[in-house]
């Protein structure tokens, strides 16, 4: 079974690692079949499973439900779950919040922001409860953004990134995710920290990869994001299957013949 020692060590020996985002009991058993190491049920699927515009509406029951469904159909990756938007923005209900989500099966709650969080992440981790924190672009703040653009471009943003995500990791973060984040960036923060970093538009050099699964079937609404690559029907997925895909993923990133330059921001 995949755990956060397993990641540091990843990490250590320079071993890349998968992450697929997922929120039911089939595509769990998938997942579990193709080895991915790592599994986000994320908020976004306010988008691609409720329909939703944005991560907003996702409520904490909504995740609890999805993760349950995960967690009790995968038994071998490390379980990571969204805390959804404001359901951590006072320590009482981020605590209560993250509670229902490892009771749920989560192994490691994630949560959006930069060093604003560190109370809360070195709260969690005393209380036994180990945090990802997710930087760069948070959808959660889509209406500060103005957007989904790319985050941390230019000097000051950019060292404004890397300093939120050492602070974070000072508090006491288990692993990072960056997403849409320039590539050297993101290669900078990864080295700059002793914990796992997931990337997400975010370049090879990160530790591991995260892709929205929806995205990665070629299950897409709308134009696919640049960092996104359909392995269902990529010709090495000579089954054209869906568990032939999550298999293709396991294996390019884990050879690094996945992400290329065409998927990263500069
Ligand atoms: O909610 C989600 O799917 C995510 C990934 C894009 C990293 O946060």
């Amino acid at each position: 079974m995949t755990t956060l020692s397993t990641l540091n060590k990843f990490k250590k020996d320079g071993t890349k690692f998968t992450c697929l985002t997922c929120y039911d009991a089939m595509f769990a058993r998938m997942m579990e079949k193709a080895q991915i190491d790592t599994i986000l049920i994320g908020d976004s699927l306010g988008m691609v499973v409720q329909g939703h515009d944005s991560t907003l509406p996702v409520t904490v029951d909504d995740m609890a439900y999805h993760t349950a469904n995960v967690a009790r159909s995968n038994k071998q990756a490390l379980i990571l779950a969204d805390l959804p938007f404001m359901s951590y923005v006072t320590l009482p209900e981020a605590i209560a919040n993250s509670r229902k989500l490892m009771q749920a099966g989560a192994h490691v709650i994630k949560i959006e922001g930069g060093s604003e969080l560190c109370d809360l992440v070195t709260t969690l981790a005393q209380a036994g409860t180990p945090t990802c924190v997710h930087l760069g672009l948070t959808p959660q703040s889509v209406n500060v953004f103005g957007g989904y653009k790319v985050q941390g471009r230019g000097d000051e943003a950019g060292q404004k990134l890397l300093d939120d995500a050492k602070a974070v990791v000072n508090a006491g973060a288990a692993l990072l995710v960056l997403e849409c984040v320039p590539a050297a960036l993101a290669k900078a923060v990864t080295e700059a920290v002793a914990v796992p970093v997931i990337g997400i538009g975010a370049g090879a050099d990160t530790d591991g990869q995260v892709l929205v699964m929806h995205d990665m079937l070629g299950m897409v609404h709308g134009r696919a994001p640049r960092f996104v690559h359909d392995f269902l029907t990529d010709e090495r997925n000579t089954e054209h299957s869906i568990e032939g895909a999550f298999a293709l993923y396991q294996q390019s990133v884990k050879e690094g013949s996945f992400p290329k330059e065409q998927h990263q921001f500069s």
